[in-house]
């Protein structure tokens, strides 16, 4: 009878001779590390250069997450080439979370918000709390300016203007659909100084906010840059005394830029998801920007010729901010509405309005302007603490349908 040739393990010496006796190493080893339930082995191979045995470890769903490495002639572990415990527990948690995340990810339903045209007289502090959560798919605004006129400001100390914001900023993050975006037009602030023996002070408001957005679960996505033409800056006055004295260390640069930051309110989603799922792909499809768009961070925009309120914004960075973060049909937020631009650009761009302002005297040029606006059936506008332009409108509830 012939004998069974050996085996190169055998012809070696090794005394790790084979695939059962390499598992049966690891087995006890994941054992004393207590990993023995979640971890499953792949198979076992030889490296015959270092003359290691190889034994992969995976997860339940069989993804690898490491190996242990055995010397095949003392039946040792090799540390040092051998996954080490707390990674592979921190491989096995993170594709726990992952699971977790993609089943949460095609669970979530995509809501499309029942919101009318709506705009408001009053605080947003109070007005915002009338809404339902995740009811609005874009916010755009710009914030009242802190001491714009400090003779009739609300605001005694920077302080109490930015603990207003951030109640409003909180506000909006309730109902701003998650994942959606908020754009907010901001700029530095320039305290003219009292007399001639004091100096100016500029406040560096974009900072501020950019911490509350943060702490109040937004991300951070984008800083663009409103450009304006060079002459625009001249009327803060800055930059003028240098201009004509030009001293070192009186230069002052003339500012002819403003911020739009935009947030996103903190989801797991990825955007893609917003595309992939939204119910109507026409609607997707005709939301398609067209060629032309602003391809970096900074927008070359001439200001607002709009005499009656004295801080809008240019109606093409409404449009641009629309198109860009917005579906058609969706519902744009403006809680510091003034004149109504975000509005008119929303009409225009077959998306929904929420306007709320709370100076009578621009709610009152938003009602003489609003039977401008294009798309938008009078009808169907929600007035709220106002009159409504058509006098044979009757005023329901906030919602189309369904409830709060
Ligand atoms: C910078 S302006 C907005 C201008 C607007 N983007 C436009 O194009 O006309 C800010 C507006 O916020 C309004 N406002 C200030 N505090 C408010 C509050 N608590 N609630 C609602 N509106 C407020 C001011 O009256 C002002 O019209």
């Amino acid at each position: 009878m012939s004998r069974n040739p050996k085996t190169i393990s055998e012809e070696r010496d090794y005394l790790v001779l084979n695939v059962k006796q390499a598992k049966k190493i690891v087995k006890e080893w994941l054992t004393e590390i207590q990993l023995y339930n979640v971890v499953k082995l792949g198979l076992p191979e030889i490296d015959d250069r270092y003359h290691y045995w190889r034994v992969p470890l995976c997860s339940k769903n069989s993804t690898r997450i490491g190996e242990v490495v055995i010397d095949a002639y003392t039946t040792e572990i090799i540390a040092s080439k051998t996954t080490k415990p707390e990674i592979l527990i921190a491989r096995l948690l993170k594709q726990d979370e992952n699971q977790i995340e993609s089943s949460k990810q095609n669970k979530k339903e995509y809501k499309l918000s029942n919101l009318r045209n709506t705009v408001g007289l009053g605080d947003s502090v109070q007005l915002l709390d009338d809404m339902p959560s995740e009811s609005v798919d874009l916010i755009f605004t710009s914030p009242p300016y802190f001491n714009a006129r400090p003779e009739y400001s609300e605001y005694q100390e920077y302080d109490d203007y930015l603990f207003k914001m951030r109640q409003i900023i909180r506000k909006c993050h309730r109902v701003l659909v998650e994942g959606r975006f908020f754009a907010i037009n901001i700029s530095p602030v320039l305290l003219r100084r009292a007399s001639r023996n004091e100096s100016s002070r500029r406040i560096a408001v974009p900072f501020d906010f950019h911490r509350i957005f943060i702490e109040e679960g937004f991300d951070f996505i984008d800083d663009i840059i409103w450009l304006k033409p060079e002459g625009a800056g001249w009327a803060t006055g800055r930059g003028r005394r240098f201009a004509a004295d030009r001293n070192p260390l009186q230069y002052k640069a003339v500012p002819v830029t403003e911020y739009i930051l935009v947030y996103r309110k903190h989801t797991d989603l990825l955007i893609d998801w917003f595309i992939r799922n939204h119910p109507d792909k026409t609607t997707v499809e005709d939301s398609k920007i067209s060629d032309g768009y602003e391809r970096t961070n900074v927008w070359k925009i001439n200001p607002s010729t709009n005499s009656r309120h004295p801080a809008a914004f240019p109606k093409e960075l409404a449009e641009k901010i629309i198109r860009y973060y917005s579906f058609q049909g969706d519902v744009v937020l403006d809680p510091f509405a003034g004149s109504g631009t975000v509005g008119s650009a929303a009409c225009d761009l077959n998306r929904r309005f929420v306007l709320f302002e709370n100076n009578p005297e621009y709610i009152k040029i938003i009602r003489e302007d609003i039977t401008s606006w294009k798309n938008l059936n009078l009808g169907n506008v929600l007035w709220i603490n106002c009159e409504p332009v058509d006098p044979i409108h009757k005023q329901g509830s906030i919602f189309n349908q369904g409830e709060k």
